[in-house]
């Protein structure tokens, strides 16, 4: 059978899937990703993803390292990961390089937490999971984004309900900066079907039964027919599950 004239053209983030369906979907896909990031990183730098290592980071990461080098990426290491997260970072580093910027939180916010709640206080209510957030994630971010013109997320539309209209651009007004979410229209079957078809390293853990991975004592498998981010922060409400990493009041 001949080719039509409606087949995308081959390029080399697509080289490999084939024609129709899924594979189809995902080409296109790509292609509208690979066209926003060589926009950033045209227009927006120094821009940089923020990455837990995630498989949504992990696409990005893959396509920026390929394809639009001049982004950077960085990670928040909490302190609190899962030993197969630090096996992922360690996989990630054979595979690209040592591209991946790490931040730890402060020392003194943490001895202050610990203090203040005890090690695992963030089980006892919500402001005290937010104040662990807060010294573990956030406080490092806000310095993992001084200087950058922009930033990029990994977070999807499908997620969760806290990020149902999520935008593929946005102003971050906290922190006045642009921010990106990229992959805001993928499926989570896009995710994989990239990762797989592009032999991209993943976390053990998505083996295991876990759909959204986070901090070790903060994040645990889920059933059939629990949500994608059920097993996070599972002993609290579903609109309560943000850390403040992802704030919600911003301009269009
Ligand atoms: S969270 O806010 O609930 O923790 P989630 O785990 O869904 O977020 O991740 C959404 C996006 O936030 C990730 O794709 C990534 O861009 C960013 N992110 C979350 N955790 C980290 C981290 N520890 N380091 C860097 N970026 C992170
Ligand atoms: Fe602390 Fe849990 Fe938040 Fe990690 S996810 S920073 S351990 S409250």
């Amino acid at each position: 059978m001949t080719e039509t004239t409606e087949t995308p053209p081959r390029t080399p983030a697509n080289r490999g899937l084939g024609r129709g369906g899924p594979d189809e979907r995902l080409g296109a896909r790509i292609e509208e990703t690979l066209a926003l990031l060589r926009r950033i990183e045209r227009a927006h730098t120094p821009a940089a993803l923020a990455s837990s290592f995630s498989a949504e980071d992990m696409v990005l990461t893959d396509l920026i390292r390929q394809h639009t080098p001049g982004i950077g990426i960085f990670t928040l290491d909490t302190g609190r990961l899962n030993a197969e997260t630090y096996d992922l970072q360690h996989r990630v580093r054979a595979r690209y390089g040592a591209v991946v910027q790490v931040f730890f939180p402060d020392p003194a916010d943490v001895e202050a937490y610990v203090e203040r709640y005890g090690p695992n206080g963030f089980y006892d209510s919500v402001p005290a999971r937010q104040a662990c957030c807060q010294a573990r994630k956030v406080a490092p971010l806000e310095r993992a984004l001084k200087g950058l013109e922009a930033w990029l997320t990994g977070m999807r539309r499908e997620q969760a309900v806290t990020r149902d209209a999520l935008p593929l651009e946005e102003h971050d007004s906290e922190r006045g900066i642009l921010k990106f979410n990229p992959l805001a229209g993928w499926r989570e079957a896009d995710v994989w079907h990239y990762l797989k078809s592009h032999d991209v390293p993943y976390n053990e853990l998505y083996e295991q039964g876990y759909r959204s991975i986070g901090c070790a004592p903060c994040t645990r498998p889920v059933t059939v027919g629990e949500d994608l981010r059920a097993g996070r922060w599972w002993w609290e409400a579903a609109d309560q599950k943000e850390c403040g990493l992802h704030t919600r009041r911003r301009s269009p």
